[in-house]
């Protein structure tokens, strides 16, 4: 590391996680930097607010002039309106797949043109919505698979071609308690089994800050490249269904939207 405090960025400043995470690293001295949207915020542990849209390579020349250490690129969005029969609408597609994908591929692209004299962490956050495809989430579980596909694929490559300064690194978060846990269920009928699962999760989540915890746990440790909160074994059963099974999983997901959707009745 070149300094004793490490300068962090973090998008999606005025989330629960970033908030949550933004606390924790001020808590160990490093100088916080957020990202957002709007100009608006304000915290006593934030050292700077960069505001902009995050979809211009101006923007990623913005984050890497401030020369971090770490980058943690956490702004996310869902489909919070979706069409008359469920599907999903295309400026949703289109926002949700930059924030979500092409935004923090761009940032680890522009990251390769500068020469670092220090290691530098872009953590992106994903989800264990990343386990499969989902009718109950497309455009948000599609987004955060390609995300994990391009961080474990490319990922290699960076770290190689920078002489071992980049690391693509990859967090995983399941549930947090906030709105956007909810995400899954504009599709589900109300009160429906689906619904009663996703409540459930949502009512056993830990909050932002034990997220942010277990987060910085992970991170301190160099030879992690992948971390998360705990993935449900019906998560990792699904995962196996969908690769080994594609055409079988296609057909459960017929299925589910015949019994849970509220758009099939
Ligand atoms: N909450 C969960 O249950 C859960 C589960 C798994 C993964 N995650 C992931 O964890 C991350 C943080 O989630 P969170 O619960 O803290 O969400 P959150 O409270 O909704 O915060 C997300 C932040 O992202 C920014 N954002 C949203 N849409 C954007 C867009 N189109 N362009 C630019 N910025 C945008 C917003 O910041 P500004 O409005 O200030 O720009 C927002 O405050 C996300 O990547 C999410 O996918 C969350």
């Amino acid at each position: 590391m070149k300094n004793k405090h490490r300068k962090v960025v973090i998008t999606g400043i005025t989330g629960v996680l970033g908030q949550a995470l933004g606390k924790r690293f001020h808590q160990e001295g490093a100088s916080v930097i957020g990202v957002s949207r709007s100009n608006q915020f304000e915290a006593p542990w934030l050292s700077q607010l960069l505001t902009m849209d995050q979809d211009s390579s101006a923007d990623v020349d913005r984050i890497l002039d401030l020369d971090p250490d770490v980058i943690i690129l956490n702004a996310g969005q869902i489909e919070k309106e979706i069409g008359d029969h469920g599907e999903p609408l295309p400026q949703h597609v289109a926002s949700i797949n930059r924030i979500n994908y092409q935004w923090p591929c761009d940032v680890a692209m522009g990251s390769m043109n500068r020469s670092w004299t220090h290691p530098l962490d872009i953590i992106a956050i994903g989800s264990i919505a990343d386990c499969c495809p989902s009718s109950f989430g497309p455009v948000y579980h599609s987004s955060k698979i390609a995300l994990h596909y391009f961080w474990t694929g490319a990922g290699p490559i960076f770290h190689a071609g920078s002489r071992q300064q980049i690391r693509l690194r990859l967090y995983r978060p399941g549930a947090i308690k906030s709105d956007l846990a909810w995400a899954p269920v504009n599709r589900l009928i109300e009160g429906g089994k689906g619904h009663q699962m996703r409540k459930k999760r949502v009512a056993a989540a830990p909050s932002g800050e034990q997220v942010a915890e277990h987060f910085h746990r992970w991170f301190l440790n160099p030879n992690a490249w992948v971390g998360g909160w705990g993935e449900p074994i019906s998560f990792k059963s699904l995962r196996m269904i969908f690769g080994c099974f594609p055409n079988l999983f296609y057909k459960m997901q017929c299925w589910a939207w015949k019994k849970q959707s509220r758009f099939s009745q």
